[in-house]
């Protein structure tokens, strides 16, 4: 039970970087806050547009966890509401944990408002589905290990040999790496690679690509940073196609709670249960 008097803290997820791409409670969470620290990076400042005009807003990439950590709890000391804005969303790759065990040992609520991630708003510029029926029916958020190291057993070539859809964060500068990693587990050199850098953002620029030429290409469109990498069979364009792959919820033959199968012969589309 929170304190008395104790304001909160949210972890908001800004989105992508489309200001319309907030959720409506995390927008109304920020024009609510006393308090907004964002980490300027890769939040678009368009989503603080509605705060109040008394409210404090302060980047955070120049700050120290500890830094950050004392803002936010002085704030909620005296009652104040604060909302830490994250790229994305905040449970991926935010480094919220940090940040939320040292509210937890002040006794400071906290609360995560989910965001859309880039992972989804690269798929979404790309038009993509990440699961397609028969191809792959899973998807690994994972980075390249650089400054920082994966754990054992995490590295990008054990992952890669499911085949699976990857989408790689963190990782545009080290795409020779992420090539040679994706080769040794089998990959072949016609595999869709794209790289979707600042998505959703004005000057958003996509590279759809191949293994073989992911590195070459996104060197010309001099992307080194910034970037949400998709990588996999399923994003293979080729696989837009009336006979291509489907999926069994719509198959008329195909019965579930929400419709009966159709027999042989009948209409499709069948009866509603
Ligand atoms: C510290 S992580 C934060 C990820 C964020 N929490 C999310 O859910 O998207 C930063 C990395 O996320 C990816 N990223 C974040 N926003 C992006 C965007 N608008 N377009 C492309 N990649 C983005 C990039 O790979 C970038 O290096």
């Amino acid at each position: 039970m929170s304190r008395p008097g104790i304001g909160k803290v949210y972890f908001i997820g800004a989105g992508p970087g489309d200001p319309e791409l907030i959720t409506v409670k995390g927008k109304r969470l920020i024009e609510e806050a006393d308090l907004i620290l964002y980490t300027d990076s890769l939040v678009n400042p368009e989503v603080l547009r509605g705060a109040k005009s008394e409210a404090r807003i302060e980047k955070s990439a120049g700050l120290t966890l500890e830094e950050i950590a004392g803002r936010m709890i002085d704030a909620a000391e005296q009652g104040q509401r604060v909302a830490r804005v994250h790229t994305g969303d905040p449970s991926v790759f935010g480094a919220i944990l940090e940040q939320a065990a040292r509210l937890d040992a002040a006794g400071i609520p906290w609360e995560i408002v989910p965001g859309v991630s880039s992972v989804f708003a690269a798929a979404a510029v790309l038009g993509a589905e990440l699961t397609v029926p028969e191809v792959t029916q899973t998807v690994i958020l994972t980075r390249a290990a650089g400054r920082t190291p994966v754990p054992p057993g995490e590295e990008l070539t054990a992952l890669a040999r499911h085949r699976s859809t990857l989408a790689l964060f963190l990782s545009a500068g080290l795409m020779g790496d992420v090539r040679n990693a994706l080769r040794q587990a089998g990959w072949e050199d016609n595999i869709a690679v794209a790289a979707v850098y600042k998505a959703t953002w004005p000057d958003q620029v996509v590279v759809r690509s191949t293994l073989g030429r992911i590195v070459e290409d996104m060197r010309d469109a001099q992307i080194r940073s910034h970037a949400l990498i998709l990588a996999g069979p399923a994003l293979d364009p080729g696989l837009r196609r009336p006979d291509g792959p489907k999926s069994r919820l719509y198959d008329p033959t195909f019965a579930h709670r929400y419709r009966r199968a159709v027999r042989a012969g009948d209409a499709p589309g069948g009866e509603e249960p």
